[in-house]
């Protein structure tokens, strides 16, 4: 099988086999980082380069360190410290990555669609790693493939996404995934934080955290995003806390064996108690680690698209 694109730009554009295909082969590749030495020479040859115009840990880390499990020479550059800061724009900042033999570009942006636009302009695949309010789905893709490691399948799977859902890219991502993947989703956040229309994507609204968490299997957790927030707009982060913050009662309300999710950064003691983030029912950790896996995946699929040995043994 083939990814359809050269690029992963979200989940939205890409199909139910793509996306099963994708998280079978990072099954491998976890084997490969947990038992295997943390080595193999799947993308030797090949450039990897991580382009952010926003702040990372997770994210940027993961893909450096997956390209550099591989056998890829990896390089970074942030816009705060490069030529961005004199004026250049991003396809020329693309461009030029590109003359460089770059095979894969890595790019966040504050604004919705810079991915596409890089896309569209340089012979790299082209990977979003979190586009304004739009989408993260290589956060999406590790949060399904921990779901499935925890729960078995994502069919008919009850999954409860709270807080500001509005600001979300790994909302959003996570809906369009999660969806096409057959399983239940439910929303809860303050009505200021509720993007209108959301429920013409196949999800359930909920105003109160006690509904949306009723019986679910996985439970998600979701930072306030004050720095996309209009001044005034928004509740409070004491509000946010006390009617949408996850703690032990509220846990009580989803299945016994419930998981606990979050994308990170977590706001302990906002979103998530710390007795919730640091709980038995947690995956935060896992999580993180499933992050490397899912980007060894997809650099090792779009670095391979179109040749013989993709499937990878
Ligand atoms: N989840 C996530 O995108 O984390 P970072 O911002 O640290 O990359």
């Amino acid at each position: 099988m083939n990814l359809k694109s050269k690029d992963l730009l979200g989940l939205r554009d890409i199909t139910a086999e793509e996306i099963e295909y994708i998280l079978n082969t990072a099954k491998t590749m976890k084997y490969i980082i947990t038992t295997n030495n943390k080595k193999t020479a799947h993308l030797q040859g090949k450039s990897v380069i991580t382009l952010f115009y926003e702040n990372s840990t997770r994210t940027r880390l993961s893909f450096e360190l997956a390209s550099k499990y591989m056998g890829a020479n990896a390089a970074n550059i942030s816009a705060s410290g490069s030529s961005v800061q004199k004026g250049e724009s991003l396809i020329d900042t693309g461009k030029t990555i590109d003359s460089m033999g770059s095979d894969v570009i890595i790019i966040r942006h504050p604004m919705s669609g810079a991915p596409h636009l890089l896309a569209q302009n340089v012979k790299s695949s082209v990977i979003n790693a979190g586009d304004g309010m739009n989408e993260h789905p290589t956060q999406a893709l590790l949060d399904m493939f921990t779901m499935v490691e925890k729960k078995g399948s994502l069919k008919g799977l009850k999954v409860a996404i709270v807080g500001d859902i509005l600001h979300s890219r790994v909302a959003r991502s996570n809906i369009w995934g999660l969806t096409k993947m057959g399983a239940e989703v439910n929303i809860a956040g303050p009505a200021t934080l509720i993007p209108p229309g959301i429920e013409k994507l196949g999800v359930n609204v909920f105003s109160t955290v006690q509904e949306a968490l009723l019986d679910a299997d996985v439970v998600m957790g979701l930072r306030i995003q004050l720095e996309r927030q209009k001044k005034g707009l928004f509740p409070s982060i004491r509000e946010y806390s006390r009617f949408f913050g996850l703690d032990d009662k509220r846990l009580k309300l989803a299945r016994e064996d419930a998981i606990v999710m979050h994308p990170g950064p977590v706001n302990r003691g906002v979103e998530l108690s710390s007795m919730v983030m640091d709980g038995d029912q947690s995956t935060i950790n896992e999580q993180v680690t499933n992050g490397v896996a899912i980007r060894m995946a997809l650099l090792y699929l779009l670095t391979r698209r179109g040749t013989a040995n993709e499937v990878i043994d």
